[in-house]
């Protein structure tokens, strides 16, 4: 068996890290979203994993829609290009919508998905991420609800993957260089 454990050199966000925060995520949008049944967006694949958590953390009621887009592809970099490979089965015309990413990189994905769902006429568009890499976005985004800040590392775990691979480890930890150099 190969053991991706193996490929990672430091845990950044350990899995207790990673409940506690989600369910403070969770707590606060069941708050601030309670009658308005917000339409949560999983933005996948990367999301899954922080998508299926943090709605099931919520106390109030709301809709479930998935998209899937890709701009990274096979490659450890971000293309700048976004595509999307699944877009949502419901229109989100005054629906209450908040888009919830796994990571902000260059912030692309996020920017792009937020103007597209912005000409569909929402009630109100949000952004949640779970890992905000701050000192690498290339355009002018910050999410509305942030788990953690990180630095420059390329991470994997919990959803995020290289190459399709690591996204079921239970935390977020820094990839080994020498698995993608
Ligand atoms: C990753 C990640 C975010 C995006 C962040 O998705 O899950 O969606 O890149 O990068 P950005 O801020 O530079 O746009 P990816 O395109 O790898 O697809 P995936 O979620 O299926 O892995
Ligand atoms: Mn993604
Ligand atoms: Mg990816």
């Amino acid at each position: 068996i190969t053991n991706e454990q193996n490929d990672i050199a430091e845990v950044l966000f350990s899995q207790e890290m990673i409940k506690k925060r989600v369910d403070e995520l969770a707590a606060q949008l069941t708050v601030d979203y309670e009658q308005k049944d917000p339409l949560m967006v999983c933005v996948l694949k990367g999301a899954s994993f922080f998508y299926a958590d943090l709605c099931r953390s919520m106390k109030c009621r709301l809709f479930m829609d998935f998209i899937a887009v890709s701009s990274y592809g096979t490659s450890a970099r971000s293309t700048g290009v976004v595509k999307i490979i699944k877009d949502l089965d419901k229109n989100i015309t005054d629906k209450h919508v908040i888009i919830v990413e796994d990571i902000i990189d260059s912030g692309l994905t996020l920017k792009y998905l937020t103007e597209l769902f912005h000409a569909r006429k929402p009630a109100s568009i949000k952004t949640i991420c779970l890992v905000d890499k701050i000192n690498k976005h290339q355009c002018e985004i910050k999410p509305d609800y942030c788990g953690f800040t990180m630095g420059d590392h390329f991470v994997v775990g919990y959803g995020l993957d290289y190459s399709d691979f690591y996204r079921n480890l239970p935390y977020i930890g820094i990839l080994k260089p020498e698995t993608y150099e």
